[in-house]
């Protein structure tokens, strides 16, 4: 899979997250940076779409975290923005649950990379143009081997 990727629109955004569901099983963990408006909960929609959830993805802001169970593996969908340190990622029980569902986290960064023994980050941007932009860098050789 391509590492690099130029997205123009919402719908390849939503493309892209669709084909990374593909390689996705239960256990992992991936990583989404970025800033506001980059595109992390409509790539999570298409994870979403690619793991077969029919129920709507949406921003998990005021929850924290939500689970979907009605895909092929649960989806763990976090965001962690309103969390502050490491102690209250300890507070959602992430570690419940992480080994047996995909764990998609906005805004994990320095936060939940010590749920799993590998991760993938997903860097996403959004240009100057309005096109946003995402990078995927494995943490870890099992990921490494799962991207080339
Ligand atoms: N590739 C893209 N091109 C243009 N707009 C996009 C793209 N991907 C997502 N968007 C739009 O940007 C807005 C913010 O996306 P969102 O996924 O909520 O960002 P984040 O979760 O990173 O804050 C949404 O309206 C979404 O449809
Ligand atoms: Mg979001």
């Amino acid at each position: 899979m391509n590492r690099e990727h130029v997205l123009p629109a919402p719908d390849d955004t939503h493309a892209l997250g669709r084909s990374l569901a593909g390689l996705l099983r239960a256990g992992d963990l991936v990583v989404l940076v970025g800033p506001l408006g980059a595109g992390k909960t409509a790539l999570t929609q298409g994870i979403g779409a690619g793991l077969g959830v029919r129920d709507p993805v949406t921003s998990p802001t005021f929850v924290i975290a939500r689970v979907h169970r009605d895909g092929r593996v649960p989806l763990v969908h976090v965001d962690a923005y309103r969390l502050g340190s490491v102690a209250d990622v300890d507070d959602l029980d992430l570690d419940v649950t992480v080994a047996d569902s995909v764990t998609v986290v906005e805004w994990g960064q320095g936060l939940v990379e010590r749920l799993a023994d590998e991760h993938l980050e997903v860097r996403l941007d959004r240009r100057d143009d309005d096109v946003r932009t995402a990078v995927l860098v494995p943490h870890g050789p099992g990921w490494d081997r799962r991207l080339s």
